[in-house]
């Protein structure tokens, strides 16, 4: 199967009560440990690209990597999608490149800036067959470096979806329910809630339109004990509880963005290996390990939060 755009997913997801994962991607492990867990239980999945990522690992690296998966899990729907795309030129790069979706983020904007910046990304995108996901509302936490801090974010405004879905022509909305970037989400004796009174008062105004959640990693504290545990030291990281997600992918989110999980399990492989071996040398060694939980992350949340196995 070639690479697909997120239409047919979203609509299937909608109408069946689950979510795709969307997972970051910057090498060649993650790329493997996605699709592999991705192609065993017969799940569509979408493989995100940051700007960092990019940087990183060089937009054909990455995209040769993606048609390698795609020989490897011919069975399974895989789309391309830019995460995060700063401007028009990014979009554009990636809409040129051989990506099937990008996400043109200019949420820091003002309303009708946003909506200025997306209809022209989408208009460009359209042409050529790819689609376009917008953000309203700000996500706190850290991304590309950019540091955004709790007093900053903003929740979305059901009264402003309506109006920019339709002046945009966008094909998906990212909001901001209280889910928010990284891998310290809440701080410590308080209660994660995400706020599904808003989610679903934005459901009302639109319905049947896909719906994108950011920042829903949910660190898992096996992978957060095993880090700490070898040399590591990451205090207070919660993330996104989650029955709080299952809950959400049953709903009109039909995307839900995980990156920091995907960095937590790889990390705990690395620094588990290394220090209970400190003669080992051969990336090999740790980089296996390292690779293993990334698939048992995506397993996992395919199979519990998701709900997307056998939907492919
Ligand atoms: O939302 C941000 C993603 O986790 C990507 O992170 O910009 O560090 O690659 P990055
Ligand atoms: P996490 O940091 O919660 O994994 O979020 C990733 C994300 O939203 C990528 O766009
Ligand atoms: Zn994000």
């Amino acid at each position: 199967m070639a690479l697909v755009t997120t239409t047919e997913m979203f609509k299937k997801a909608y109408e069946g009560g689950y979510a795709i994962g969307a997972f970051n991607v910057n090498n060649m492990e993650i790329v493997q440990a996605i699709t592999e867990a991705a192609g065993e239980l017969n799940s569509p999945i979408i493989l995100q690209v940051s700007a960092g990522a990019r940087k990183y690992a060089n937009h054909t690296y990455l995209v040769k990597l993606v048609e390698a998966a795609i020989a490897e899990n011919p069975n399974i729907p895989i789309a391309l999608h830019l995460d995060h795309g700063a401007d028009f030129d990014i979009c554009k790069s990636c809409v040129d490149g051989g990506f099937t979706s990008v996400m043109i983020d200019a949420s820091k904007y003002s309303f009708e800036e946003n909506i200025e910046i997306t209809k022209k990304v989408v208009e460009y995108a359209h042409a050529h067959n790819v689609v376009v996901e917008a953000e309203l509302g700000k996500l706190a936490g850290i991304e590309d470096d950019v540091n955004v801090s709790a007093e900053d974010s903003s929740y979305t405004q059901p009264d402003e979806v309506e109006e920019f879905v339709t002046k945009t022509g966008v094909d998906s909305l990212a909001i901001a329910i209280g889910t928010s970037h990284g891998a310290f989400k809440f701080k410590p004796g308080t209660k994660p809630q995400l706020r599904f009174d808003i989610l679903h008062e934005i459901e009302q105004r639109i319905p049947g339109f896909p719906i994108v959640l950011h920042g829903a990693s949910s660190v898992p504290q096996n992978y957060v004990k095993i880090i700490n545990e070898n040399g590591g030291a990451l205090k207070d990281a919660i993330g996104v509880p989650e029955d709080q997600l299952r809950e959400a992918a049953r709903s009109a989110v039909c995307k839900i963005n995980i990156d920091s999980d995907l960095r937590l399990g790889l990390t705990a492989g690395i620094r588990q290996v290394m220090n209970e071996h400190p003669d080992y040398f051969d990336p090999r060694q740790y980089l296996t390990v390292a690779r293993a939980n990334v698939k048992d992350v995506v397993a996992h949340k395919i199979k519990e939060v998701l709900g997307s196995a056998g939907k492919a």
